[in-house]
């Protein structure tokens, strides 16, 4: 466990640079390019512990992916007919997505496997895709009563349900999409509001009929109608990480003297959250959408040093958010006024609780701070703050977010634990360097 100290960026932070591959995109292109009745050729998939923990399930499970080391994958589907018994338990490591994912595909499948993780993991909810899958018919079990990994799964005959999800969430969404695509009869997702969708675009290209109704930013129902044989995605080109810029963009935010542009960024809609808060608090930030033959839109984001004033964040906002919510937080101990969140209790069931985490931290830096069960109210301080260290607690955005407390700060923030960055953006580090010197100019 490495632990590093971050300075004050003194200059400002200037230059353009590509956003890192997107961590959902990545999972769901291997996972699907299982699902594939022929090879699926990958670009600009990301390298991370997370999504390299998804090459090494689906290696488990008889597939063979080819990965060239530089965002280029070829993964040789064989249509689900291709998937095989694993011979031992498989490890997810720190990813959610891949546990919560991958039992949609294996419920329908006649064998048995084994589904753990680290410790942060084996902490995460699972109640919310064993439920409905064992509506739907599936033989899946898990720890705690069924609350908590190890999941087993022997999968067998499912069919199609009416789900209707108490959170929206992509994983639980994204599962059950999978199973229904082996079940018999329709199956249908009821989202309280929108959730991303990357799963939906990629298994309509390949050919499965998903359609969604209802409002692009209020409550859907997603049906799924059950499909012969496998899907037919030949490549899936996968767009920079907007989670993983957002810490870019607010360290350009914050530091003064900064202007940097981040290239290659998807905008899907349902993700995009953050800047419409930013620019809400005033941040002089400006988007430009790029040409696409994909099924996400992609574009780059230039960022300048701002003054911030506070802003709410409320539920229907917060799924667009979810994962750059530890980054706003920082923003918001350095905008003007209170800042509150609300309707994130979510953030206590993440990597870490991300809520006591982030209260914690920032009550170090001297923020203000007041805890609510689904969110915080944060006092601003734009005059900023000295520094500190950081208990990262093996999350990794919550190390990025120490990092940036530290490039803001008079004196530097020391973060306990930054291997985990490498769980969704190994080269932040590096990146950040490149930004502090200079680089080519925004
Ligand atoms: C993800 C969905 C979100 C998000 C997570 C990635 C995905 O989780 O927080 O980091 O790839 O589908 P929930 O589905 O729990 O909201």
């Amino acid at each position: 466990m490495a632990s590093a100290f971050f300075p004050r960026a003194r200059n400002g932070l200037r230059g353009v640079v590509e956003a890192p591959g997107d961590k959902s995109i990545s999972h769901r292109a291997v996972l699907l390019g299982c699902l594939s009745e022929e090879t699926v050729e990958v670009s600009g998939f990301l390298r991370s512990a997370d999504t390299l923990a998804t090459v090494e399930a689906v290696r488990a499970l008889g597939v063979t992916v080819d990965d060239r080391g530089d965002g280029r994958l070829s993964v040789e589907g064989h249509g689900w007919e291709g998937l095989r018994e694993p011979e031992d338990v498989i490890d997810v490591k720190n990813a959610g997505t891949l546990m919560r994912l991958l039992p949609g595909i294996l419920a329908s499948l006649a064998f048995f496997t084994v589904l753990t993780g680290d410790a942060s993991i084996r902490r995460r909810p699972m109640a919310r895709i064993l439920e409905p899958l064992q509506a739907m018919g599936a033989q899946i079990w898990a720890r705690d009563h069924g609350r908590l990994p190890p999941i087993s799964v022997r999968g067998g005959p499912l069919s199609g349900v009416t789900h209707r999800m108490p959170v929206a969430s992509a994983q639980v969404k994204s599962c059950l999409l999978l199973a229904g695509l082996r079940a018999a009869g329709e199956t249908v997702i009821e989202e309280p509001g929108p959730s991303r969708d990357h799963t939906e675009r990629l298994l309509r290209r390949g050919g499965a009929l998903v359609e969604r109704e209802g409002a692009v930013d209020g409550p859907g129902r997603i049906r799924v109608a059950p499909m012969r044989g496998g899907l037919r995605l030949r490549s899936v080109t996968v767009p920079g990480d907007l989670s993983s810029a957002a810490f870019l963009l607010v360290a350009a935010l914050l530091v003064p003297g900064s202007r940097i542009a981040v290239q290659g960024v998807g905008l899907n809609p349902t993700r995009t959250g953050l800047l419409q808060v930013l620019a809400r608090m005033g941040a002089d930030l400006s988007v430009e959408y790029g040409a696409t033959d994909a099924e996400e839109l992609v574009g780059s984001i230039r960022a300048r040093s701002s003054e911030l004033r506070a802003v709410d964040v409320g539920p229907d906002e917060v799924p667009l958010l979810i994962d750059e919510l530890p980054i706003w937080a920082l923003a918001a101990a350095r905008a003007d006024g209170v800042s509150r969140l609300r309707g994130a209790s979510e953030l206590r069931v993440k990597e870490s609780d991300r809520l006591s985490a982030l209260s914690a931290f920032l009550g170090s830096l001297g923020v203000h701070v007041a805890e609510h069960p689904d969110g915080l109210d944060i006092e601003g301080r734009p005059e900023g703050w000295d520094g500190g260290s950081v208990a990262s607690m093996g999350d990794h955005r919550l190390a990025m977010v120490g990092a940036v407390a530290g490039y803001v700060s008079t004196q530097g923030v020391s973060v306990d634990d930054t291997d985990c960055m490498a769980v969704s953006y190994p080269g932040f580090a590096a990146t950040m360097e490149a930004l502090t010197e200079g680089g080519s100019s925004a």
